[in-house]
């Protein structure tokens, strides 16, 4: 997810524009860019600071574009910063999103003899228009001819040297606005940079292409029909536009959910042959035919994640499984032989715990695989290979869509080593089709957050509470313990549902609620008897329950239901209630959500 954002008019376009990604930064920051009619093209890797240190007092021109990126293809360097440029540097384009066919597009312009720098897909777009150009009558031709051959998402930005006052703006998949003003206009990829500026906002649809001058914007289809889009006024702040109007980061996250499964799926199931493509595996796929075990590692909520991971993989794909946290795996004698490979899981991909283990598993001669989701990352860059979570950045400190995605994408690496071994392609396509289900499924528990609200009102006054689970919601029961606790600071427990007669029955009283995930699946009957334990103590319970199971009310205080989807994928829907459910208990003790006290988003030390 990176930021774009275009000035045309008569002030210092420079200025504006650097000022005005500050306010995208959160949409991405390991690299940016800017190129202004008559000046040039500048490029930084790192944040807008190190940009501006680049760019002189007299870098001064009135149209200009300008990019923040996110990588999700190519490492974050200055070759790979946007803006793009093409063989003649007349055309230049930002783009936000990602082109799934632009391998074979390189392919052929490669062939007619164009020159690229950079390892990303976005560059194909310039060289394209560049193409285009030599056939086509004007700018604004060449750039839709090239639009109607790109596969994916996109927000992108164009502009000429040999038309200066003029971009050129279209909007598939990846939001788009303008901003119109009095004599300028502005083109961003939310109004947060343009408010400041003019509260006219349009927002563009998928497919639209926009002709924007200081003194006009004219809107038409991809396939040359003129449009009108209505100007909307927007009395927003800043911060809140940043949040999609969420009051914090968090929520605006778990609402993401969806987005985010399908992002981490995007180009990477074949659903017909009920297979996984993961471009990031193919290098080592014959080396991961022959392993016969997998060490998970991972810390936080990347470490419960891996949990589920085992459950999959020794299930689906029949291979044997151990989850590590990197801080011990790091200093325990791990026994390590050719067959077995380390895979680490990371949001960041900078913990400096799981990184160690990974250097720690090297050493050892272990293939290393990582789940990252912060493109670059030192993890991403020492591991030997591995897949991208495509979540775009996280910026709530406690792990929500990032969770989800690595979930997803340990299912997807699930058909991908299953696949290669005993799973059935009936087998791999059910998984397949159910993955694409599931983003409908959690936007109807996002739906219900009202009662959920309700709900972690009414135990927000409790200081203690137990989570339970068996199989593969036993992490979930962990996971959503440590969201309680990260966020409302209060004394949250993930427990094995089938442990509690171990010890922890002893705390069960009427002020110590239990949160039990009981869904309909191969140990509900397990759970049910827990939960029964726990009501014989005069224990609350709060239960997590499959859509439909209304007899689990006789036993359950309180209900959250989920929608029915396979066993190994419910982990995906059944933390959602919970993640929602420690936001708004920590909100009822005014808790700061976004950064909790004593903790940080991304833990470079040991
Ligand atoms: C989770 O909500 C926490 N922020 C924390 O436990 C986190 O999962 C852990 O620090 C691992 O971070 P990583 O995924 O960036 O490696």
């Amino acid at each position: 997810m990176c930021g774009i954002f275009a000035y045309t008019g008569n002030k210092n376009a420079s200025k504006i524009l650097i000022d005005g990604l500050k306010a995208l930064e959160y949409r991405g920051y390991d690299s940016s860019g800017i190129f202004v009619h008559g000046v040039g093209n500048i490029k930084s890797t790192g944040g807008i600071e190190n940009l501006k240190e680049k760019i002189g007092s007299n870098f001064q021109g009135t149209t200009g574009i300008s990019h923040l990126r996110w990588a999700t293809h190519g490492q974050p360097t200055k070759n790979n910063a946007h803006p793009h440029t093409d063989c003649t540097e007349k055309v230049f384009i930002v783009h936000n999103g990602i082109i799934e066919n632009y391998k074979e597009i390189k392919e052929k312009l490669i062939s007619l003899g164009h020159k690229f720098i950079s390892e990303t897909d976005s560059e194909v777009i310039s060289h394209l228009i560049e193409d285009n150009l030599k056939t086509e009558k004007d700018f604004e031709n060449a750039v839709s001819k090239s639009l109607s051959v790109l596969n994916g998402t996109f927000g992108i930005i164009a502009s000429y040297v040999n038309e200066p006052n003029k971009i050129i703006v279209a909007r598939m998949g990846a939001p788009v606005v303008l901003g119109i003003g009095d004599g300028e206009n502005f083109v961003a990829s939310d109004p947060s940079p343009i408010i400041r500026h003019t509260k006219n906002i349009v927002y563009l649809h998928d497919g639209d292409i926009a002709i924007v001058t200081p003194d006009s914007y004219d809107i038409y289809t991809l396939d040359n029909n003129i449009i009108n889009r209505d100007i909307e006024v927007i009395d927003w702040e800043v911060e809140q536009i940043q949040k999609d109007g969420h009051e914090h980061f968090m929520l605006k996250e778990i609402i993401n959910c969806p987005n985010t499964v399908n992002d981490t799926l995007r180009g990477r199931l074949m659903t017909e042959e009920g297979l996984a493509k993961l471009g990031g595996l193919e290098i080592v796929a014959d080396k991961l035919r022959d392993i016969n075990r997998i060490i998970i590692v991972g810390c936080g909520s990347a470490y419960y994640a891996g949990l589920i991971g085992e459950y999959m993989l020794e299930e689906y794909a029949e291979i044997q499984v151990e989850v590590e946290i990197g801080s011990e795996f790091r200093y325990r004698k791990p026994i390590i032989d050719k067959n077995t490979v380390v895979l680490a899981i990371s949001q960041s991909g900078e913990t400096a715990d799981t990184l160690e283990a990974i250097r720690e598993a090297k050493r050892k001669g272990a293939l290393t695989l990582g789940i990252v989701n912060t493109v670059g990352s030192t993890i991403a860059r020492e591991t030997d290979a591995g897949i991208y979570n495509h979540a775009g950045p996280e910026i709530g400190v406690a792990s929500t869509k990032a969770f989800i995605s690595q979930i997803t994408a340990l299912s997807l690496i699930t058909i991908f080593l299953g696949r290669q071994r005993q799973m059935s392609l009936t087998m791999g396509k059910r998984i397949g089709e159910e993955l694409l289900e599931l983003p409908k499924k959690i936007d109807s528990i996002l739906n219900n957050k009202e009662e959920i609200r309700k709900l972690a009102e009414k135990y927000s006054k409790y200081k203690n509470l137990l989570y339970i689970g068996r199989k593969y919601n036993y992490p979930i029961a962990f996971e959503g313990a440590l969201k309680l606790k990260e966020v409302s600071y209060v004394h949250a427990e993930g427990y094995g549902a089938g442990e509690m007669k171990h010890g922890p029955l002893a705390m069960i009283d009427e002020n110590f609620p239990t949160v039990a995930i009981s869904l309909d699946d191969s140990v509900y009957k397990k759970v049910i008897s827990n939960m029964e334990e726990i009501k014989a103590r005069k224990g609350k319970v709060l239960a997590i329950a499959t859509e439909g199971d209304s007899g689990i009310k006789s036993l359950a205080d309180d209900v959250m239901y989920i929608p029915k989807t396979l066993e190994m994928l419910s982990p995906i829907l059944s933390i959602i209630p919970l993640q929602l459910f420690a936001y708004y208990f920590a909100l009822k003790n005014d808790c700061n959500v976004d950064k909790p006290r004593n903790l940080a988003k991304s833990v470079t030390v040991e």
